[in-house]
C-alpha cells in the first residue's frame, strides 16, 4: 500500500505548493514584479494539475452525495479534534497570529459542516442557493448576506457571491 501513502503525501505537497505560489504571486504583484507574478500563477496552476491527478489516482473523487459525506467528516474532524488543541497550544505559547487564524478557521469549519449537511439532506430536491463567502475568515452565508460577519465582523456587503 505504499503507493497509496505516496499519492496522499504527493497530493498534500502539491496542494500546499499551489496555495503557496498563489501567495507568492500576490506578493510579487504588490512589489511590482509583474512577470514573476505570472510565473508563480502559472506554476500554481501546474501544481493543481498534479494534485488533481494524484487525487484521481487515489479514487477520492466519488459521487456528489459521497463527496458531501467526505466533506462533512473532514470539516467535523477539523473543528472537533484538530483546531481546539491547536488553539489551546497557540494561546499557551502567546502566538496571537496563530490564535486568530485557528479561531477563525475553527468557527468557519462548523458553518461549512452545517451547510454541507443541509446540502446533502436537500440533494434529491435539486434546490439551488446562493453562497456568500467572507474573504477575511472563511465564513459562508446561504442566500443572504448579514450586516456583519458573525465570526469576524467584516461588512456583509463585501462578501463574495458564488
Ligand atoms: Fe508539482
Ligand atoms: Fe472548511
Ligand atoms: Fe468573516
Amino acid at each position: 500500500m505504499s503507493t497509496e501513502k505516496n499519492l496522499k503525501e504527493a497530493f498534500a505537497g502539491e496542494s500546499q505548493a499551489n496555495r503557496k505560489y498563489l501567495a507568492f504571486s500576490k506578493k510579487a504583484e504588490e512589489e511590482g514584479h509583474e512577470s514573476i507574478a505570472r510565473l508563480f500563477k502559472a506554476t500554481a496552476e501546474a501544481e493543481t494539475i498534479h494534485a488533481l491527478s494524484h487525487l484521481k489516482a487515489l479514487g477520492m473523487v466519488k459521487t456528489t452525495a459521497e463527496n458531501l459525506e467526505a466533506a462533512i467528516s473532514g470539516e467535523t474532524y477539523e473543528f472537533e479534534s484538530m483546531y481546539p488543541p491547536f488553539i489551546a497550544e497557540a494561546e499557551k505559547e502567546g502566538n496571537q497570529a496563530a490564535v486568530r487564524a485557528f479561531k477563525f478557521a475553527n468557527a468557519a469549519e462548523q458553518v461549512h459542516a452545517e451547510i454541507y449537511k443541509k446540502a446533502l439532506a436537500d440533494l434529491a430536491k435539486g434546490e439551488t442557493h446562493k453562497y456568500y463567502l467572507c474573504p477575511i475568515c472563511g465564513n459562508i452565508e446561504v442566500d443572504n448576506t448579514p450586516d456583519r460577519c458573525k465570526i469576524c465582523g467584516y461588512p456583509g456587503d463585501k462578501f463574495i457571491q458564488y
